[in-house]
C-alpha cells in the first residue's frame, strides 16, 4: 500500500477528479472508492489518509459514512477531509470527524450537479465548468501542499450548522419522494451506461430499456451520464444542460481502487 491513501465518493466525477489531482500533487496515492463496501479497509500502515466526498442534502452521502465506519485508520496517521458542494458544505465533515477524527479539513465548491434544483453553473461563486475546473485544480494543489506540510485546522472540529443537520435528517425522505419522478423516455437505446454508473445497483435493463428501481440515493449519475439524455427527474431536468466532470472516465468512477503515481 502507498503511504498516501485517499478514500473517495463521487456521483458525477467532481470529487474523484479532485481526489486524483490531490494525489498527483502529493506525489502519488492509492485511491479507494467508498461508493460500494470497500475491499481494502485496513489502512493502518498509511502515513496520510484522506477523504474526498460531496455534500448531498446538507451532509455526506449516507453510504459514504456507513462505509467509512468499516475502516481501520491508525491514530498515528495524518487524516484529512475535503467536502465538495455547490454552495455550502453542510455537516458531512462533522459527521466524518465523529467516525474518524480529522487533523485538517477543507470545504470547496464546484459545479452544482443537483440539476433538478439549480442549473449546474449556479455555484458559489458563479462559474462556468471551465472556470470551476481550473479553480478546482488550483485548490487541489493547495490542499496537497497543506497535507504534505502536516497543516492542522485551527478549529477543534468542523462546524455543525443546525439548519443543515435538519435538512440532512429529512434528506432520505426527500430522496424517496423525489425518486418517484424519474422517467426513462423512448430516447433510451439500452446502452447500459446508467446501469454501470449507479452506485446502488438500482438500475436494470428490461426489454432493452433502463428501468430505475426504488433504492436511489440520488447522485444523479444515471441522468447526467446518459448519452441519449433519456432520463429525467421532475419537470425541469429535460430543459437544463446536463453535467458531469469530463476529466473522469466511467471506468475510473466505477473502479474500486486507482493508483495515482
Ligand atoms: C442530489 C444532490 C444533492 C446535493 N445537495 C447539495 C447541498 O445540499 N448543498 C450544496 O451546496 N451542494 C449540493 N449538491 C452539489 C454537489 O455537492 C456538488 O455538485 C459536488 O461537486 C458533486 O460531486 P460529484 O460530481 O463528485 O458527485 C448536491 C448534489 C446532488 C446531486
Amino acid at each position: 500500500m502507498h503511504e498516501n491513501v485517499i478514500f473517495f465518493w463521487s456521483g458525477t466525477g467532481n470529487c474523484l477528479d479532485m481526489a486524483k489531482n490531490i494525489a498527483k500533487a502529493m506525489g502519488g496515492a492509492d485511491l479507494i472508492s467508498l461508493r460500494k463496501k470497500p475491499e481494502v479497509t485496513d489502512v493502518r500502515s498509511a502515513k496520510r489518509v484522506g477523504f474526498v466526498f460531496p455534500c448531498h442534502g446538507g451532509g455526506a452521502p449516507k453510504d459514504f459514512l456507513e462505509h467509512a465506519k468499516l475502516l481501520q485508520v491508525s491514530p498515528e496517521s495524518y487524516v484529512f477531509g475535503v467536502s465538495q458542494s455547490a454552495s455550502y458544505p453542510g455537516i458531512g465533515l462533522s459527521d466524518l470527524n465523529r467516525i474518524i477524527p480529522l487533523n485538517y479539513w477543507k470545504a470547496v465548491t464546484h459545479q452544482c450537479t443537483c440539476i433538478w434544483l439549480f442549473p449546474h453553473q449556479l455555484m458559489v461563486p458563479l462559474m462556468t465548468p471551465k472556470m470551476a475546473q481550473k479553480r478546482s485544480e488550483k485548490l487541489s494543489k493547495k490542499i496537497a501542499a497543506d497535507v504534505l506540510a502536516g497543516k492542522v485546522s485551527k478549529r477543534e472540529k468542523p462546524s455543525r450548522v443546525f439548519l443543515n443537520a435538519g435538512e440532512n435528517a429529512a434528506w432520505p425522505m426527500i430522496v424517496k419522494l423525489k425518486a418517484k419522478g424519474f422517467k426513462v423516455s423512448d430516447k433510451c437505446v439500452g446502452c447500459g451506461t446508467c446501469v454501470k454508473v449507479c452506485p446502488r445497483g438500482n438500475i436494470q435493463l428490461k426489454g432493452g430499456k433502463a428501468v430505475i428501481g426504488t433504492d436511489c440515493i440520488q447522485c444523479l449519475g444515471c441522468l447526467q451520464y446518459c448519452p441519449a439524455e433519456a432520463i429525467s427527474l421532475g419537470k425541469v431536468t429535460d430543459k437544463r444542460e446536463h453535467y458531469y466532470n469530463k476529466n473522469v472516465t466511467i471506468h475510473e468512477l466505477t473502479s474500486e481502487k486507482l493508483e495515482v503515481r
